[in-house]
């Protein structure tokens, strides 16, 4: 019911002649797919290079962060009428780095999160707990809050929109991912969060990607389960031979 959606995180990495050179790979050895969807999110400033260099392949492109104010006196910041002007069709909020290192909070991620759909950028929302979290037995009471504080606001008709990033900080570049159980068990709590707020059919039909040390030797089975419906990759979407690897997932 769900088309899965399987999307890169470049985060700090590649120069412009590296990221071009991607595209032109990624755009041969996937051409043939409908199915997933296909998104990467290179550094803001590639994203109009990528997207005139995507153009007629499956790969869409978007980007890791959006300022909450559509223009204004912000040196430094980039707003969601400029990502979509140049070629971005989604975006990620709140990823945990972003929250661990540049102050980022669920009320921030809820004013990025009215831009973007403001914007007509499909926003990509991240929540997880940390390690210290996970220990203490909170990793509930921290996913619904992120979930709770960050969404605050919305209506069911905006949220059908929304793509969730479920990343335990924990497994991020850690190469320790979750297993599919456990990511399975955390999805299912999400989507029963999403029910409560949204009511069932919207929760139906928004996208629970799994994030944290995704490869290509463990995505059959994380997309194997129910509530797991693609995934945000950090370290291996930088490799085109890799990503297309997870794009080319078994099952489902
Ligand atoms: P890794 O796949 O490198 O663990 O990164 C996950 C991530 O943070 C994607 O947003």
């Amino acid at each position: 019911m769900r088309t899965p959606l399987i999307a890169g995180n470049w985060k700090m990495f590649k120069t412009l002649d590296e990221a071009s050179s991607w595209a032109d790979d990624i755009a041969k050895r996937v051409s043939d797919i409908t199915r997933p969807e296909i998104l990467v999110c290179p550094p803001c400033l590639y994203v109009h290079a990528l997207a005139e260099s995507l153009r007629g392949s499956p790969v869409r492109v978007g980007s890791q962060n959006v300022f909450w104010e559509d223009s204004g006196a912000f040196t430094g910041e980039v707003s969601a009428p400029m990502l979509a002007s140049a070629g971005a069709s989604h975006v990620i909020i709140g990823h945990s780095e972003r929250r661990q290192y540049f102050g980022e909070t669920d009320e921030t991620v809820n004013k990025r999160l009215f831009a973007a759909i403001r914007g007509g950028l499909t926003p990509i929302v991240c929540v997880g707990e940390t390690l210290d979290q996970r220990e203490a037995g909170k990793t509930n009471t921290v996913i619904e809050a992120q979930i709770k504080n960050g969404l605050a606001g919305i209506d069911p008709g905006q949220a059908g929109l929304l793509v969730i990033a479920y990343e335990p900080v924990w497994a991020i570049g850690t190469g320790k991912t979750a297993t599919p159980e456990t990511a399975q068990g955390v999805h299912a709590f999400i989507r029963g969060l999403l029910r409560e707020l949204f009511g069932q059919e919207v929760a139906d039909r928004i996208r629970i990607l799994y994030g944290g040390s995704v490869k290509g030797d463990n995505i059959d089975a994380l997309m194997a389960k129910a509530d797991i419906d693609g995934a945000l990759v950090g370290g291996a979407s930088l490799d085109a031979a890799s990503f297309e690897r997870i794009i080319r997932f078994k099952g489902k």
